[in-house]
């Protein structure tokens, strides 16, 4: 199973709306998919559940917050008995071979992420804390480490628009990192930000990895950047603005995140509604139109980047 993280440190820039359709898309083309919703917001879960489903059977016991909020994260229920299977999508693939899993967020994870943080201190010895450092970082990556995910192609991590224990456990859990960028001044700022960010966190976490006389059970980590999609693009006759096209030249051109071809342009049209219908957009929509062609091609990107294909290796 190959794992991609989804983030940026700003909200509002498409994140949910990337993962929803990315999922639903290449499970339409046959690959069994899981979704994870690691954002507080719970806008990912919403895609799929209504909001009564989610009171009424999932809530209390079926979410990633029941997960991380143990001593150590996975230590009392295991994440595979959180997987939800979302009827409405589901139902709505053309292919019996794709699949939709999800992970279900709550309200709740933000106490929980800054509790779990708050565990990172009260360890005495340098070993003790680097073990602790290691223990906590790499919890969501021992959890899906469990065979019972060896069925699905990918799995999608919708993170919150924060730095905080709870993203990082994703980091470290992913093998990509896709992040969805508008292209206006501050988005194109904040991405050197958070491959800085990034970076510091591979590198500590595989520095205590290495540390003289080993720790032993652990494995260094390499979760490249699969690039930035820009999205909510703005265009006019066919071109992207003037403006934003600088904004996307400058990046590609000075950033260490390398630029996706594929972008998605801004379409209220397809956007706009809440997502009630449990089914993302790109498979609601009706015929091959211009957005839908622009997430095949991202889509295409991204299963190319992990040399994955549909009726490919698990
Ligand atoms: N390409 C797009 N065109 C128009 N609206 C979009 C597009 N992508 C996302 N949106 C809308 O923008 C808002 C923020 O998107 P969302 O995916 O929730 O961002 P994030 O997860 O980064 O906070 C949502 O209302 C969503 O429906
Ligand atoms: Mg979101």
């Amino acid at each position: 199973m190959r794992v991609v993280a989804v983030m940026n440190y700003k909200g509002g820039v498409g994140k949910t709306t990337i993962t929803a359709n990315l999922g639903a898309i290449a499970a339409n083309l046959g690959l069994r998919v899981l979704l994870i919703d690691l954002d507080p917001q719970t806008n990912l879960t919403f895609s799929f559940f209504s909001i009564d489903e989610w009171h009424d059977r999932i809530k209390d016991k079926r979410t990633i917050k029941q997960w991380y909020d143990a001593e150590m994260p996975g230590r009392d229920i295991s994440l595979s008995d959180l997987v939800l299977t979302p009827e409405r999508v589901n139902d709505a693939l053309e292919t019996a071979d794709g699949r939709l899993d999800l992970i279900s967020s709550h309200l709740g994870l933000i106490d929980i992420d800054l509790e779990l943080a708050a565990r990172l201190g009260g360890t005495t010895t340098l070993d003790g804390s680097k073990r602790k450092f290691l223990d906590l970082h790499s919890c969501l990556r021992r959890g899906l480490e469990d065979s019972d995910f060896g069925q699905y192609d990918l799995a999608l991590i919708d993170c919150a628009p924060n730095f905080g224990l709870v993203t990082k456990t994703a980091i470290v859990a992913s093998q990509k990192i896709l992040v969805p960028a508008k292209a206006d001044y501050l988005s194109t700022l904040g991405l050197e930000y958070l491959v800085g960010n990034c970076d510091s966190l591979v590198r500590q976490f595989n520095e205590y990895v290495d540390h003289k006389g080993g720790v032993a059970g652990y494995r260094r980590i390499d979760p490249g950047m699969l690039g930035v999609v820009f999205t909510m693009v703005q265009i006019y006759s066919q071109q992207v603005t003037a403006a934003q096209h600088a904004y996307i030249e400058e990046t590609n051109l000075n950033s260490r995140v390398p630029v996706l071809t594929s972008k998605i342009r801004n379409s209220p049209r397809h956007f706009g509604d809440a997502g009630e219908s449990g089914v993302p957009a790109m498979l609601r929509a009706t015929g091959r139109d211009e957005v839908v062609r622009e997430f095949e091609q991202l889509v295409d990107e991204v299963l190319g980047a992990l040399a994955l294909s549909p009726g490919g290796d698990r």
